[in-house]
């Protein structure tokens, strides 16, 4: 069930019909606001609080978790609805294989069932699924199910979603620089043919274009290790909602709040208002 925003759940104190009537006309409100014509092609989420929501509410942090997959299933359905080409979700850093034994346990569990369970629906909504990260450091099992769905929807031409497990951006990066650097001493290229273009080519991102807007949910101001290099130029969004109650009307304002910014890549506003060239 959409659980509705503190904010109204608080003023007003209609009966729960009028409420839900009053909670879908509002979410409808904020979709009819977004420019469908202006949205970030790519969208990266660090989802973040699911500990501190089970904490709140007197539970085990894995009950955050679990409540974290309705709103990973109802942003990925918001997203395809809405027609994002890619959305990065940060489901495991490789940082989180340090926490205790228990949480890891239950998040491989947790992700090999959703899997298992979704893999079928992603098919039938035309969601293509992909991973980045350290595949061979999971489970056997989760490899096996992740490498499955990811057959299962390869021939999808909707959304693209990207799950990243045992992720770690720097790790990517310093392998990149590795590759690249094996194949100049291999002769295979020359170093002053590396540019920006060639060295996203040796990501694990290398098949998808850059987030144009990065969310991150909790209240944490942190990229925390995630696609430190593809984040160049995203618009970066930081709410205080944790991300077990970060829901369809979420997204939109996140949406809506990008669409209000002026994406400059360096320019200045004259030059982006007037559709001037660089160098004039
Ligand atoms: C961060 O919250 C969240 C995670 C480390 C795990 C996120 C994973 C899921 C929501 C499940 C994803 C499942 C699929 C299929 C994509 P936290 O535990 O760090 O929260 P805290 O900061 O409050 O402790």
């Amino acid at each position: 069930m959409l659980s509705p925003p503190t904010g109204y759940f608080c003023t007003f104190a209609h009966p729960l019909k009028d409420l839900a009537g009053f909670f879908v006309t509002n979410v409808m409100d904020i979709l009819a606001k977004i420019d469908r014509s202006r949205l970030p092609k790519h969208v990266a989420i660090i989802m973040d609080g699911n500990g501190r929501w089970a904490k709140e509410r007197g539970e085990d942090r894995v009950y955050g978790h679990y409540e974290g997959v309705v709103s990973v299933r109802d942003i990925v359905n918001a997203c395809g609805e809405i027609g994002i080409q890619y959305l990065t979700l940060y489901a495991f850093s490789a940082e989180n294989w340090n926490r205790p034994k228990e949480e890891v346990n239950a998040l491989m569990e947790l992700l090999v069932n959703t899997i298992r369970k979704e893999a079928d629906e992603l098919k039938k909504n035309n969601v293509r699924m992909h991973v980045i990260g350290d595949l061979a450091s999971l489970p056997e099992v989760c490899q096996k199910e992740m490498q499955e769905a990811i057959s299962m929807t390869a021939a999808n031409t909707g959304l693209n979603l990207v799950l990243a497990l045992s992720y770690s951006s720097r790790l990517e990066i310093t392998e990149a620089a590795k590759k690249l650097a094996e194949k100049v001493a291999k002769g295979e290229m020359k170093a002053e043919e590396i540019n920006d273009k060639v060295f996203h080519q040796h990501l694990h991102t290398a098949a998808f274009p850059d987030p144009e807007l990065m969310i991150r949910t909790s209240g944490e101001h942190r990229i925390s290790n995630f696609l430190l290099y593809q984040l160049a130029y995203a618009e970066l969004y930081f709410t205080n909602v944790n991300w077990p109650d970060f829901r369809k009307n979420n997204l939109y304002e996140a949406l809506l709040d990008y669409q209000q910014r002026e994406r400059r890549f360096g320019k200045t506003s004259e030059q982006i208002q007037t559709n001037t060239p660089e160098h004039v």
